[in-house]
């Protein structure tokens, strides 16, 4: 594979077309990508700097282009990747066909608008980072045997970016779009001069978008994650294709109740309701029958002035929900209906007394087993 930069100047302009040329043996292009900018200036260089960005610098220090604002399928430290709040495709990854070959596939990541990551197989959803909580704008990641690399979503004049630093400062870590579709973090390897992989998404098989089906999550505290009805729900079918129903219909406004599932990744499809408490939230999805669920964040962590509540109620289904392995979920309150919550405590209720009853029973044999040997 050849890269080639073509800087072409007339007396008047500079124009300045920066080439990525792929040849195969015989020397006919498979791929190219073109860039065409024009300035009344001259002297124009070309300069890959240490951080891999690439730069057109005119005489003056000022960049006319840089690569760090084209991402192709990798971010590297330093660089920020917009999450942009439309289909704006020039600000998303695109992964590449094949291993050997750079051409876009059919996956891509960016944000969606309302703070979450997303990787797209063509339009499909593929894998979901959950929607930003207070705890998701900062994360580490610590390699096998290198630094630490850092994720941060940074809030730039109201536009977020998502952003990696490295903690010695160097360009020895990146994260790609792998051309399988997951998201994966490299730490460079001096010994065997290659890039190692100390991180990937999707992990388990069900981490996968909406694996679960509706109202079903992907239990990932368990050794090998695996797939479950969400609480008061059972499963459609014999997999979890269909997902999940529930077990005892809501009939709305007999004091249905909400209970608190701890650890979770919120599902995907939300309503983001702006300048609300906590209460003012739960208000709002208690008080509307189509409320399935809400969760609560304080954002304040993501340099929001104005509105630094995230609250967020679905209408409907629930979908791409997991129990996280990692602890780092939050709390999501899902509406139950109020007689699923007597029939448990009545359960209860009924079965003590039944089991201490075998127990006195289990002890009277005992001691009269003891008796008719001794
Ligand atoms: C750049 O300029 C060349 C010729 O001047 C043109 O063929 C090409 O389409 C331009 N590319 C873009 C991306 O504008
Ligand atoms: C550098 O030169 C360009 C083109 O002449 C001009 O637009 C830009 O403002 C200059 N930058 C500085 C810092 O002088
Ligand atoms: C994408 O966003 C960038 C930066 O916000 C903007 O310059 C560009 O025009 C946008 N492109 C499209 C196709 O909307
Ligand atoms: C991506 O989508 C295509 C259909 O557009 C499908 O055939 C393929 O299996 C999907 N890939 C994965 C990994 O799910
Ligand atoms: C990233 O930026 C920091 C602070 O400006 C700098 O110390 C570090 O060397 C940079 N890293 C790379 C890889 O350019
Ligand atoms: C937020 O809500 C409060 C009342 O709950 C109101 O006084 C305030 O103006 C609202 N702020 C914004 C930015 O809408
Ligand atoms: C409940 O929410 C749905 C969906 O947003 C809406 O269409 C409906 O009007 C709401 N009902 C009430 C009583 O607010
Ligand atoms: C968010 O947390 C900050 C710091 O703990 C606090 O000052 C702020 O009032 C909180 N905002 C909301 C909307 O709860």
């Amino acid at each position: 594979m050849v890269a080639s930069l073509l800087l072409a100047s007339s007396p008047r302009k500079t124009q300045v077309q920066t080439h990525m040329l792929a040849y195969d043996s015989k020397g006919s292009t498979l791929w190219t990508t073109m860039n065409n900018i024009t300035t009344e200036a001259t002297g124009a260089a070309a300069i890959l700097l240490d951080s891999g960005n690439l730069v057109i610098r005119l005489p003056n220090g000022t960049d006319i282009w840089q690569s760090f604002h084209h991402p192709t399928d990798t971010i590297l430290p330093n660089m920020s990747l917009q999450l942009s709040n439309n289909n704006n495709l020039s600000t998303h990854l695109v992964a590449w066909r094949a291993p050997d070959d750079p051409s876009t596939s059919d996956y891509s990541l960016g944000g969606d608008s309302s703070f979450q990551i997303l990787v797209w197989n063509r339009t499909m959803p593929y894998w979901r980072r959950a929607a930003l909580d207070g705890v998701l704008v900062f994360a580490m990641y610590q390699s096998k045997s290198g630094p630490i690399m850092s994720q941060t979503i940074v809030n730039r004049g109201g536009e977020f970016y998502l952003t990696y630093t490295v903690s010695d400062g160097s360009a020895s870590m990146r994260m790609i779009l792998h051309y399988t579709g997951m998201v994966k973090l490299l730490a460079w390897n001096s010994n065997s001069l290659s890039w190692d992989v100390f991180f990937e998404r999707p992990g388990s098989s069900c981490d996968r978008y909406a694996s679960c089906g509706p109202f079903g999550y992907c239990d990932a505290t368990e050794a090998v994650a695996t797939c479950k009805c969400l609480d008061g729900f059972e499963s459609v079918g014999l997999d979890f294709s269909l997902g999940c129903q529930r077990k005892k219909e809501i009939r709305c406004g007999q004091g249905d109740s909400f209970i608190t599932l701890l650890n979770m990744k919120t599902p995907d499809k939300f309503l983001y309701i702006r300048n609300r408490s906590f209460d003012q939230c739960a208000e709002e999805c208690s008080r509307n029958c189509s409320c399935t669920a809400y969760a609560y964040a304080n954002l304040s962590n993501l340099g929001v002035t104005v509105d630094q509540s995230r609250c967020l109620v679905w209408m409907g289904e629930l979908v791409d929900t997991e129990k996280r392995g990692d602890g780092l979920g939050e709390n999501l309150y899902l509406r139950i209906p109020s007689s699923s919550v007597n029939k448990k405590t009545g359960a209860l209720k009924i079965a003590l007394p039944v089991m201490a009853s075998l127990l006195i029973i289990m002890c009277i044999c005992l001691v009269w087993i003891r008796k008719s040997r001794g």
